[in-house]
Parts: C-alpha cells; structure tokens; sequence
C-alpha cells in the first residue's frame, strides 16, 4: 500500500458535496475478533472494516491456529480449534494496542496466556498495570520476562470484583470477556462506557454469556461455559469515530454533505458542540446531513470518556478551532501524549499555544498553508488530512500506511468521491513536519 497522500486544498472553499457511508467500528470489529476465542463452534463477524488492524489482529489468530474464511467483503467466519496456542506472537501484537483484549479470552479458556507489551499510537504512557492487577484478582500468576508478560491460572479464573483507577475501554473489555469463563460471577467497577462495549456484550449474550450493567460504571458477569456461535450473526456497529470525523471536514468544507450508515446518538457531544459553533447539522435515524457555515464561532472542547467528547475527535476538532472566530480552548484529559501534533498544525499556519501537555490555547480564524507533514498516529493524521484540505496549497503526508490505514478503510477513493483532490502516492519523506 503507498505510504503517502498527496492533497491540493480547497482554499477554504464550502466544495464539498454528496455522501459518505461509514464502515463498521474499528474498536467494535476489533474486539468482536478477539472474543472470537470464546466460543466452542464456528463465528461470523459482518460489516467487519477492511483497514491494517483488523487484518492483523485476524493474522494474529490464524497464527495461534484459528481456521478464518473471508467468504466475502467484511465477512469472516472464525473456529478456534482445541490446537491453539496461548501464546500471542509478538511480531504482530506488539503493532496495535487491541491485541491486550485477546489476553482475557485466551487465559479463561486456556487457563494461560503470554503476550508482549502491545504498541500502538505513541499518545501516552499506555501502562498495563490495570490488566497485571486484575488477572491477578482472579488468581492468575503474572511474570514477566524480557518485555513478555506471562500469566497462568491453574485450575481456571475465578470471578473477582474490581475498581478500576483508571476508566479504560479495552480493561473493560478483557475483564469482561474473561469473567465470561470465569468459575463464578465477575464485577468490574468504574467501567468504561463506549458504546463499542454494549455492541460487544449485546453479541455475547445472544450467544450464551450472562453479562449485565453494560452503559453504566458496574459490569457483572456470570461466569459460565463456552459459548456458541450456532444461528448468530455479528454485525459491526459504524464507527462513531470516522463519522464524527466526517462531519468534522463537512462543519468547514461543505456546501452539504450526507454521512449515512451512521448512529447519530453516539455522536451527541460533538453534534452539540459544532452546532454551538454555528454548524448546521440535520440528524437523521441512521444519517447526519452537515453545511458549513460562512462563519465558525469559537468553543471550548475538553475531551472525557463516553457519553463525553471523544479524546479520538479532539485533533480534528482542534483542525476545526483553527477556523472559528476567537479563542478557544482545548483539554486532553486522557492521554498525556495527544497534543504532540499541534507543531504540525502551527507549521500550517494555525495559531496554537500549548499551555501544558494536557491543555492547548486555538486562536482563530487563521488560514492554513499546504506542508509536508508526517502522520504521527491514526487520529493526528486524520486531522492533517482535514487540515489539508481547507489548506491553500498542495499537502504531502507521509507514514499513511502505518497510521490512517490502520484505521480508515479506503479513505482517500471516499474523500474523492465527495470531492477532495487527494491522491495516494509512494514518495521517501525528506525530513516532512510531524
Ligand atoms: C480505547 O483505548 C481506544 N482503543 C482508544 O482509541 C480510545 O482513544 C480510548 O478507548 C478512549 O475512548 C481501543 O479500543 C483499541 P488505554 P483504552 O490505553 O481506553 C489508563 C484509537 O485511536 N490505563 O487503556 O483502552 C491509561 O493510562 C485509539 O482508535 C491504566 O492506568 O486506552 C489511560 O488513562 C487510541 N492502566 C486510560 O486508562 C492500564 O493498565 C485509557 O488508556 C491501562 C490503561
């Protein structure tokens, strides 16, 4: 896959138009796979996006024995036959940050797991203290060795009831699928809320699991057998994160543009905060119509876990500040890496002044100049993409492959077909901003 986008900018033009249908969610799919190892027959996962994650975390399985077939465009079938290894392979999982979910399943149906410290976007410290602590309640044994991290449970998982000192999704989730084959009833307290996590639970229980307090702080699991597959279909939720992004570039690029296959009430925070800033936005059951306003007000956004602002939408909402008339303030309150990006930005034009690593000061309305830039992570590089194309002037954005492909399927033929000039393009970066 080509490494690099090559944008020409709209020079702040309201051009776009048509519509965009939204993929499946990458951190539902991604997690829908892993649980996967929960099951004692076949699985069929649907609406699954075609993007490098959910490839590799399907390369992951098959390469610890699951039999997948891909009978067609987003559809995969998955068995994981009782020659499985425990063992997550490093080379793969230590790529993305979702491989840690796959620990829950494989220790609780094989009593033991290893597996690396998982990569991912560089956006904070990204520690796994939560997971080491929580096996541990359930009476694992954790040892490390090298950076592999190595759990066994003789005699199986017991149910346990922790608090989480930190919300987190995918702690959430692991622990949720553990506590599935856990002897015994399983309560995780302060629980993370993401949408994502109901998609997965609502599955798991037409599908034998006892899973209830999904959407609020405390999650119980009854613990129970494997379950099966038998007659059920998973189907991918849209992905709340690419459809916030879309209406994102709509709020400041188009004349009127329609996001379809999308769930508008994942989407409340940020709908409330764009029309706060004069964006006209239309919400439909399963669609969002957005026109861009002549003139953006400035607001203040601080992101927080669901139903909060989503910390995935704060660099293309940052993107969006940039336009708006005043000062307005942006608060990263979850992770202490993810405002790196605004030197890039700055280099564009934007007038931005990073007050500590959490919080950023956007003055507007400044107009962007096309850069080179290189995408630092899947988020940030979306919102360069967005950048570039109300830029005045043409853009380059390297490292394309490795970060927004990870997440965005086919981005660069939708964006045209709504009407962005942006080719993809194999070029070396010679020392491009990032
Ligand atoms: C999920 O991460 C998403 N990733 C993130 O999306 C998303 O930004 C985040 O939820 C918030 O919505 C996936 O679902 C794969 P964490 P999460 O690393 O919550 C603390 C994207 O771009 N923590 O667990 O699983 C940590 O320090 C990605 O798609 C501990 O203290 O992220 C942080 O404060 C980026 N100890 C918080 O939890 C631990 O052992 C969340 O961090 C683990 C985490």
């Amino acid at each position: 896959m080509s490494n690099t986008f090559v944008i020409k900018g709209l020079e702040g033009e309201r051009a776009l138009h048509g519509s965009v249908a939204v993929t499946g969610a990458k951190n539902a799919a991604l997690k829908a796979i892993a649980a996967t190892v929960l099951f004692r027959d076949t699985v069929t996962l649907t609406n699954i996006p075609l993007i490098n994650d959910t490839e590799r975390m399907f390369e992951l399985l098959k390469d610890m024995g699951a039999e997948v077939s891909n009978p067609k465009k987003g559809t995969y079938t998955v068995f994981i036959p009782q020659k499985f290894s425990s063992d997550l392979t490093p080379s793969i999982a230590k790529r993305m940050r979702a491989s840690v979910v796959a620990t829950g399943p494989v220790l609780a149906r094989f009593g033991k797991v290893s597996f690396p410290h998982p990569g991912g976007c560089v956006i904070g410290a990204r520690p796994l203290d939560l997971f080491v602590d929580g096996f541990e309640k359930m009476g694992a044994i954790v040892t490390m060795k090298e950076d592999r991290y190595f759990v066994e449970a003789k005699g199986g998982l017991k149910g346990a009831e922790f608090f989480l000192k930190n919300k987190s999704v995918t702690v959430t989730e692991t622990f949720m699928m553990a506590g599935v084959l856990a002897k015994g009833t399983t309560v995780i307290k302060n629980a993370a809320m993401e949408p994502e996590i109901a998609d997965l639970a609502a599955f798991l229980n037409t599908c034998g699991a006892k899973i209830v307090g999904v959407g609020t702080p405390t999650i119980t699991i009854k613990g129970g057998k494997l379950l099966s597959g038998k007659g059920h279909t998973y189907k991918t939720m849209p992905d709340r994160i690419e459809a916030g992004s879309f209406l994102v570039l709509g709020a400041l690029a188009a004349r009127e543009l329609h996001i379809t296959n999308c769930n508008p009430a994942h989407l409340e925070s940020p709908i409330e905060i764009l029309r706060s800033a004069g964006v006209g936005i239309e919400v439909k059951k399963t669609e969002i119509i957005v026109r861009a306003p002549s003139r953006l007000m400035a607001v203040d956004i601080k992101t927080h876990e669901y139903p909060g602002f989503p910390t995935d939408l704060q660099a293309p909402m940052t993107v969006f500040l940039t336009q708006a008339e005043g000062e307005s303030k942006v608060f990263e309150t979850i992770f202490e890496g993810r405002l790196n990006y605004t030197e890039a930005l700055a280099s564009m034009g934007a007038q931005i002044t990073m007050m500590d690593p959490h919080r950023a000061l956007v003055r507007g309305k400044s107009s962007l100049r096309g850069r080179k830039l290189m995408s630092p992570d899947l988020r940030a590089g979306l919102a360069f993409v967005i950048a570039a194309i109300i830029a005045k002037g043409e853009s380059v954005i390297h490292n394309v492959d490795t970060t927004i492909d990870r997440g965005y399927e086919n981005i660069d033929s939708r964006l045209r077909a709504i009407g962005v000039d942006i080719k993809r393009a194999e070029i070396i970066s010679e020392n491009p901003i990032n």
